[in-house]
């Protein structure tokens, strides 16, 4: 009889306790970041249309949103403020008694181990809506500059523990690593969205944070999805400036530029599975067209094996409970 050549590969996957010996990539509740809308005024709890499960809360039911965070071992939360007012040049992400000034307090107070990772940018607080000030429709780079300063200083002040510019203006991390240094935030990590794609992903999140431009796109400032060299460009600026984590954003179609910020770069690489790719499976778990436990986990996991160490997720409540169960 003639012998067949080939590899048993199957050995290796024949029980759950072989499998669980040669199982390459995890996914750990520590490995998860969830990020929350604070809106200024009373008794808030929105759900927001286009992503179930998430919600604008108001300080006062944010006690509520953190325990359970902390009771389920999520180790850290990124804030997004939805203030009263807006302006031209975003006063609100700066003030020292703006929301997520006042969120930030609340949270360290009520969980001081919970960290607080600060969002820094201006859309949120901006009448037009853009992450920067504007003049006509140019979005001006270096004005913008010292505004995105004051605001990762006042967000130290309230006693952020990570500054996370999202903002896209060059030289951004420069500008808020030295005035974080000058207030004495010498020890304050930034966490960079250093590779931000303009994307359709973000719709539901604009809705959430009430962040849309008014005007035009992000495409000035935002990097063409075309884009793969570029991306090692931003990488590098960043982490030249002073960068201590690298953010790729979105995730899911990116996941080639996440195994190149981990390849190309030594610093640890956070994944944002944004707003679009939570609202794609929430619908069509909805729906029953999933089974959502195995695709959010699956994903995640896969974020993990592109090379992402930390992954900023919608889904991390959820994702921490079924790994609980596993
Ligand atoms: C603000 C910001 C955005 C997101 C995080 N910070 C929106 C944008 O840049 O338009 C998107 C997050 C998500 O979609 O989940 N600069
Ligand atoms: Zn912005």
């Amino acid at each position: 009889m003639t012998q067949l050549h080939f590899q048993r590969h199957r050995r290796l996957r024949q029980s759950a306790g072989i499998r669980a010996m040669v199982k390459e990539t995890y996914l750990h509740k520590e490995d998860l970041i969830y990020p929350i809308f604070i809106a200024e005024g009373e008794n808030i709890k929105n759900e927001v249309a286009s992503m179930p499960g998430v919600f604008q809360l108001s300080l006062d039911n944010l006690g509520a949103e953190l325990d359970e965070v902390v009771a389920l071992g999520i180790p850290a939360v990124i804030l997004f403020g939805l203030p009263a007012e807006k302006d031209a040049v975003g006063s609100g992400a700066y003030h020292d008694h703006g929301i997520i000034q006042k969120a930030t307090r609340l949270t360290k107070e009520r969980h001081p181990e919970l960290l607080v990772v600060a969002d820094t940018c201006l859309c949120e607080y901006t009448d037009h809506g853009h992450c920067g000030v504007v003049e006509g429709e140019q979005i001006l780079n270096d004005p913008s500059l010292n505004l995105l300063a004051q605001t990762a200083i006042s967000q130290a002040q309230a006693g952020a523990d990570i500054i996370a510019p999202s903002n896209m203006m060059d030289g951004f991390v420069t500008a808020i690593r030295a005035g974080l240094d000058e207030a004495g935030f010498a020890h304050i990590p930034i966490m960079s969205y250093a590779v931000k794609y303009a994307s359709g992903y973000y719709g539901p999140f604009r809705e959430a944070a009430d962040g849309a431009p008014q005007f035009g796109d992000r495409k000035t400032y935002q990097m063409d999805s075309s884009n793969r060299l570029e991306a090692m460009r931003e990488a590098a600026s960043d982490v030249d400036e002073g960068a201590d984590f690298l953010i790729v954003k979105p995730a899911l179609a990116y996941l080639d530029i996440i195994r190149d910020v981990k390849n190309n770069f030594v610093l640890p690489v956070v994944a944002y599975n944004v707003s679009g790719e939570y609202a794609m499976v929430k619908a069509a778990a909805i729906n029953g067209w999933i089974d959502e436990k195995a695709v959010v986990l699956e994903t995640l996991l896969g974020m993990k094996r592109a090379g992402a160490d930390l992954i900023i997720t919608y889904h991390a409540k959820d994702a921490a409970r079924w790994l609980e169960e596993k």
